[in-house]
């Protein structure tokens, strides 16, 4: 792999993902990211590898539905690979308008496949990234391995299912040389503050409420990003072709508890005025609708074939999750503004 198109790059874990492999992997190869810029796209998130290493990072923007410009950067880039992680990726904003979910998740991916197909002869592999919540939910015991049927509840994870599918097809049917891998809950640095955990983390700095839906008895099992981005990397080094690999921590939690760790290594970090404990802001709330129970993964696929385990514990990955979104307050700040997306139209306006 030497020309890898990372789609969705300038999101949370794409964002992880390019800076590892530029920094920190074995990787000598060039990256061309391909992204939108939606509101989840930030470009702060990349501002430092644009300026580093500008001969082996390549930004375009582009949205992956659209033939013409992932097709020219096929050509103009000698794209090898792919991997994919461009997607909406919020499951409340799926519930209230899921039509970005068809048409990004779905006829996205179906516009990259095709593209690559239509480039096999040089095509290395298609990564696809994919998520646990297409096998829907778990009751309290059991968990997701690569052999549980697909369920999905949400639009969100319906439209990854189906994206899944296509990849998976493309394997079969034309040869294409593909790897899906389904992940677990993840967090970490540059996450938008709209998922959980940085939520959580912003709304307690600010003394503002702490909103857990239902009872908070809803399990997730966690992976820090970095993690999850060294997976990737190494399934798409040495994973078997047209197979599935699942990623996770093995780091299952309640949202309750989830919320007062949040709020118990906040008030250790940076204690309050008063130094009242941060969990007297939570409120329950009404709860999202055909909200899955439980998420737990099993990766013992990926260990035990690939070698891989994840370096952080959850207490280890929420400490330096905490101090990033502490240490990095003109990232907050720019995004709670709205100032990058003011920057992304300025800077892109035709
Ligand atoms: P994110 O929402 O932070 O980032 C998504 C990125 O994709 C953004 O940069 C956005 O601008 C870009 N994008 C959206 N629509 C696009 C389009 N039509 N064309 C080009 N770019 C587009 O998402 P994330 O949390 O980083 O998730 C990345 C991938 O990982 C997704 O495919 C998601 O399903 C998967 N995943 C996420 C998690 C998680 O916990 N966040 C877990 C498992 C799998
Ligand atoms: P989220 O970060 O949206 O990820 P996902 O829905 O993909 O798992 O939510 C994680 C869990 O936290 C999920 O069970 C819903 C719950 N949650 C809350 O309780 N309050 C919130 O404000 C949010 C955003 C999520």
């Amino acid at each position: 792999m030497k020309n890898i198109m990372v789609t969705g790059g300038c999101g949370f874990i794409g964002s992880v993902f390019i800076r590892t492999m530029l920094l920190d992997s074995d990787f000598k190869g060039r990256i061309i990211n391909v992204d939108k810029l939606t509101y989840a796209g930030n470009p702060d998130n990349l501002a430092d590898i644009a300026k580093t290493i500008p001969g082996r990072y390549v930004f375009i923007k582009a949205d992956i539905c659209d033939a013409e410009p992932i097709s020219h950067a096929f050509d103009a880039y000698q794209i090898d690979a792919v991997c994919n992680f461009a997607a909406e990726s919020h499951v409340d904003r799926s519930i209230v308008a899921p039509g970005a979910f068809i048409k990004t998740n779905i006829g996205g991916t179906f516009n990259l496949l095709e593209i690559a197909r239509r480039n096999l002869d040089r095509l290395v592999l298609f990564h696809h990234v994919s998520t646990d919540e297409v096998y829907g939910s778990l009751g309290d015991s059991g968990l997701f391995t690569e052999q549980t049927p697909y369920r999905p509840n949400s639009p969100y994870s319906a439209s990854k299912a189906a994206s899944d599918h296509l990849v998976r097809a493309y394997s079969k049917t034309y040869g294409m040389p593909v790897t899906i891998s389904n992940c677990s809950n993840n967090y970490g640095p540059y996450q938008f503050p709209e998922k959980l955990i940085p939520l959580m983390i912003l709304n307690a700095l600010e003394n503002r409420a702490l909103p857990v839906y239902g009872d908070g008895s809803n399990v997730r099992d966690w992976l820090y990003v970095k993690d999850h981005c060294l997976a990737v990397w190494e399934i798409m080094k040495n994973g078997t072709r047209g197979e599935t690999y699942n990623i996770g921590g093995r780091y299952e939690m309640a949202n309750i508890d989830t919320v007062n760790m949040v709020c118990d290594l906040l008030d250790k970090i940076k204690p309050r005025d008063d130094q009242s404990s941060r969990r007297e802001l939570i409120e329950f709330v009404k709860d999202r609708p055909g909200h899955d129970l439980r998420y737990a993964i099993d990766s013992s696929k990926l260990e035990n074939e690939l070698g891989w385990a994840p370096l952080e514990s959850f207490e280890s990955g929420l400490k330096k999750t905490i101090q990033w979104y502490l240490d990095s307050s003109q990232w907050v700040e720019r995004v709670k503004s709205g100032e990058y997306l003011k920057w992304v139209e300025q800077h892109y306006k035709e």
